[in-house]
């Protein structure tokens, strides 16, 4: 049986989210409902999110002085509320803290330490008391701290490291005989150049205790909490699946057939991850695809860069489709992409105002008006323009299934093919000027030229639905099965002079 397993990055929440993680959930949702549609609403499993543990967490809920549980309790909250205002159809939403997860973290632990693949060793490297934060030599100059700028401690201390050095060739193999393991193309060469250039060197993947204590604690050492990036990986095995008493794991959905992500979290899903998941004998996940990053005025949008845009302020003031649209069709999936209010307006008023709601408002009209709110039969066949039409409305499906499987998804060339169907038929309406066919009685024509508009609605409707669930649906119901319901048009062109 087709069976289709896709997720989101586990978001951390140590502070709220912004139009980055919302980029990638609309992403992931759209993927989930178009296979849904074309593999069987059962079929389709879709994972998303909260990375709970560490200690940006700690340090944040500190600042609000509470504890740790009661302030990811409160984010996890504000990350679910913003999900169910987007619409997202995610299947379960797994948290770091529960106990389902806690308890597949440690079995791995467990598993891997009995393997002789986590050791135990000493790690060097220069602390910041500050701020709290462990740097090795690579990413500081002169031992000062890259964050605030102050004087470095160099400390030793004894952790534990995973062996990632030995499975380095098995890895740079996996990604050359699986062409679509890593996408898109550019991210799965710089990987590959990545293992080429450099020794992996094995991953520490424990904290002192007394560093840090918001963590899921070692199984085999009452010193150690687990590192946050080990812990959040497992997220996408624990959610689904449990080990047998004799370290076998068994799920219904694993492998996943999308793993999700921005670039800059590609790494620990293309090389730590796999990694992982080899030295506990589980199959490997089927793709891992990084798209780019949204930006404000050229630089990244980060919490730490403050340049942050909140998503709920965006559908407040546009509407959530209108605000889903934009962001999956204004930039070339896997780019990066530029976000201002001012490309929104434009995207709205043209092509969700003008082009369709137009083509839909117009149609619904000419029905209530030439034809008493009843739509038409029509068994003859097209020629002209309308045969144009006709066709295209049968390759759409094709063109569609074409840009969106794959695991590369090109939103907008799915979005491209919809919008060329729609601008078709609003050049027709124009050319075959419907009034006079009224005025003169040709009624044959008339019912040919409405019957063949509705057709193109409903479709544009149908491949819509994925990108724009609530409008689909509303359509829908406007352009019922018999009788027609207009209601008032769903996007009312925004007045841009009055907006500034
Ligand atoms: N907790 C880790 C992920 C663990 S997954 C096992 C993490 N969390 S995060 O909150 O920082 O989320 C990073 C992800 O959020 C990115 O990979 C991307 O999916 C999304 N984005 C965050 N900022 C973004 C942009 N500015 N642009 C696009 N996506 C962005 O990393």
């Amino acid at each position: 049986m087709k069976k289709f397993y896709i997720t989101t990055p586990i978001y951390y929440v140590n502070a709220s989210p912004h139009i980055g993680h919302s980029y990638t959930t609309i992403v992931a949702d759209t993927i989930a409902r178009a296979m849904r549609t074309s593999i069987g609403e059962n079929n389709v499993w879709f994972l998303t999110g909260t990375d709970e543990h560490g200690q940006k967490i700690q340090r944040a809920a500190d600042a609000q002085g509470i504890t740790p549980q009661e302030f990811v309790d409160k984010v996890s909250l504000v990350f679910k509320n913003l999900w169910k205002e987007l619409n997202i159809s995610y299947n379960d939403f797994i948290r770091t803290t529960d106990e389902r997860h806690i308890k597949v973290v440690r079995r791995c632990l467990e598993i891997l330490h009995a393997k002789g693949d986590i050791y135990l060793d000493t790690y060097e490297g220069w602390y910041c008391t500050p701020c709290e934060t462990f740097w090795v030599e690579s990413q500081i100059t002169g031992q000062v701290c890259p964050d605030c700028n102050r004087k470095l401690e160099k400390i030793t201390e004894s952790n534990y490291f995973l062996k990632l050095s030995i499975y380095q060739e098995w890895l740079i193999e996996h990604i050359k005989s699986h062409p679509g393991f890593i996408k898109p193309e550019i991210r799965r060469n710089e990987v590959l150049s990545f293992l080429a250039m450099n020794k992996l060197s094995d991953l520490c993947i424990s904290r002192p205790k007394e560093r840090l204590n918001w963590g899921i604690p070692l199984p085999f050492s009452p010193d150690h909490v687990t590192y946050v990036w080990f812990d959040a990986l497992i997220n996408y095995i624990s959610a689904v699946g449990d080990f047998d008493d004799a370290g076998v794991y068994h799920s219904d959905w694993w492998p996943a057939d999308m793993h999700l992500m921005a670039k800059d979290i590609l790494r620990q899903h293309a090389v730590y991850w796999p990694i992982m998941l080899r030295a506990l004998g589980i199959e490997l996940p089927k793709s891992v695809v990084a798209h780019g990053w949204w930006l404000m005025n050229d630089s990244k949008m980060s919490k730490s860069t403050g340049n942050v845009v909140s998503p709920l302020e965006m559908t407040g003031k546009f509407g959530v489709d209108a605000y889903r649209y934009f962001l999956l069709r204004d930039v070339p999936f896997g780019l990066d992409g530029n976000f201002s209010e001012e490309a929104i307006v434009k995207r709205f008023n043209s092509d969700l105002a003008n082009d369709l709601g137009n083509l839909v408002y117009r149609t619904l009209t000419m029905i209530e008006k030439y034809f008493n709110g009843h739509v038409p039969v029509f068994s003859g066949v097209y020629t002209g323009r309308a045969a144009e039409i006709d066709a295209k409305i049968l390759s759409l499906d094709k063109e569609i299934s074409s840009c969106m499987g794959n695991g590369d998804p090109s939103f907008g060339q799915a979005l491209d093919a919809i919008w060329n169907l729609i601008g078709m038929a609003n050049k027709y309406v124009e050319e075959t000027k419907p009034w006079n066919l009224a005025k003169e009685n040709k009624t044959t024509e008339l019912e040919a030229f409405i019957v063949l508009l509705t057709r193109v609605i409903r479709n544009v409707v149908y491949h819509i639905t994925p990108f724009m669930p609530k409008s689909a649906e509303i359509l829908t119901e406007q352009i019922g099965s018999e009788i027609i319901r207009k209601g008032n048009p769903l996007f009312p062109r925004i007045d841009t002079k009055s907006a500034h």
